[in-house]
């Protein structure tokens, strides 16, 4: 029998005999999947499993980025991962992954995230949970007006094509600072405006001098008798696919726009990084917030990927690392990291005082999500009491927060 082999696919090869795998595994029509892959992952960000002439298994891998510690970094996404069901549970999918997670490496990006339905296959290659997805739901009813009500001019409109780079614009002034939101690609913007729920429309409010200060894209939900809705009679529902703020001003206008839509919209879903001002602005707790998902992040490349991250402003600290990963062996070994003005030198070696920790446990502190000694406390890491201390403080800070999935 033919070598089980990972490649990329090749530019004049039928796309349909690739799309049949996630048609079959997530449950959609063949064509449907032939053109999500040809005009949004692109095939040239898709690579193969096969075995001679069969192909058994694929994964897309698109280029985007993450902002951590108000920096970007730059990470390939990876999704639409599926074996053919004949060929499952034979080790296809674990095999694809590790060769994929080396290709990424050796193609020079430091980090891959992706959302997973099946954990041990991606903790073998490397991936840990690394940050929360979160979901809240308001009653519309129960934003506040906000703005003025006899305005001749609210400052919405209806976005158009021409209005995407500065809607762009507007949402990397916003995210940059969060620590844990994407820095989107064309792949995340087309999910947000054409949207799976249903016709997304898309508004924005643009300041005095012409600025775009707040965007919303929604998608509001047909009335349905059997599904209604507290807080109206009509009780539709809105979904935002995403909405974004630059200023105070945009942030109120936002609320204005929001409220709006209580006279026929009874919840509003909308994802939201922890302690969203969204949230700050609601008068009670009378709002939903559960944990839609999680997110796994691979460190693909250690050294590059503690540089491109920022750091808390304000703290000077040295920390030694000795990471093991079996995959990547560049990555394994010791690093010492000297954290200073919101940066981070790295080099080869440092003290024995280190955070001892293979490559999964350090993705899921390299973000933020997981204490090292929490960690430590389950015997996941091995440190001192001040390593981890101090660890804790330059990885630490805020939950990171993606509100977008892929
Ligand atoms: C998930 C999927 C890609 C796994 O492919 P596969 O080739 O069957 O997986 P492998 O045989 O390489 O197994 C890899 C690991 O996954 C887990 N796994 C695989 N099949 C499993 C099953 N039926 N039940 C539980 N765990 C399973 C195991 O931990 C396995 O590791 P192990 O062999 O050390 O036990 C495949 O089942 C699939 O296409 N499913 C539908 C689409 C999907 O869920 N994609 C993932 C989206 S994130």
């Amino acid at each position: 029998m033919p070598e089980l082999a990972y490649r990329a696919v090749t530019p004049d090869e039928p796309i349909e005999l690739i799309a049949r795998l996630p048609a079959l595994a997530f449950g959609v029509e063949n064509d449907k999947s032939a053109e999500w892959f040809e005009q949004r992952v692109g095939r040239e960000n898709v690579r193969v499993a096969v075995r001679g002439e069969d192909i058994l298994g694929c994964v897309g891998r698109v280029p985007m980025g993450l902002y951590l510690g108000g920096r970007e970094v730059a990470q390939l996404g990876v999704l639409g991962v599926a074996v053919a069901p004949e060929a499952r549970g034979m080790g296809v999918a674990r095999r694809m992954m590790a060769d994929c997670v080396r290709e990424m490496h050796a193609d020079g990006y430091p980090l891959s995230a992706l959302y997973s339905a099946m954990h041990p296959l991606y903790r073998s290659a490397g991936y840990e949970t690394a940050g929360l997805l979160l979901d809240a739901t308001i009653p519309a009813g129960m934003i506040e007006p906000v703005g003025p009500r006899m305005g001749d001019d609210s400052g919405w409109r209806e976005v158009t094509e021409a209005d995407l780079p500065a809607i762009g614009a507007c949402y990397a002034a916003y995210a940059r600072p969060i620590h844990g939101m994407l820095a989107r690609t064309e792949y995340i913007w087309r999910r947000i405006r054409e949207s799976r729920y249903g016709l997304t429309r898309g508004f924005l409010s643009e300041d005095p001098a012409g600025v775009v200060d707040a965007y919303c894209f929604y998608v509001q939900a047909a009335w349905s008798e059997t599904d209604r809705r507290l807080g109206t009679s009509a009780g539709s529902e809105m979904k935002i696919t995403d909405a974004a703020w630059s200023s105070p001003r945009g942030f109120a206008n936002l609320l204005g726009f929001l409220r709006g839509f209580a006279s026929m919209v009874g919840e509003i879903r909308v994802t939201v990084p922890p302690g969203s001002p969204l949230l700050l602005a609601l008068p009670d707790r009378r709002y939903g917030l559960r944990v839609r998902d999680s997110w796994m992040l691979r460190v693909l490349d250690v050294s590059a990927a503690l540089e491109q991250r920022g750091y808390p402003a304000g703290l000077t600290a040295e920390l030694t690392l000795e990471i093991e990963d079996d995959l990547i062996e560049a990555n394994s070994g010791r690093w010492l990291l000297r954290v200073r003005d919101g940066s981070c030198e790295v080099t080869r070696g440092g003290r024995d005082e280190a955070l001892r920790c293979g490559v999964r446990e350090f993705a899921a502190i390299y973000t933020g999500h997981a204490k090292p000694a929490a960690l430590r406390g389950v015997g996941r890491v091995a440190c001192d009491d001040r390593t981890a201390e101090v660890a804790g403080t330059v990885f630490g800070g805020s939950q990171p927060a993606m509100v977008d999935m892929f």
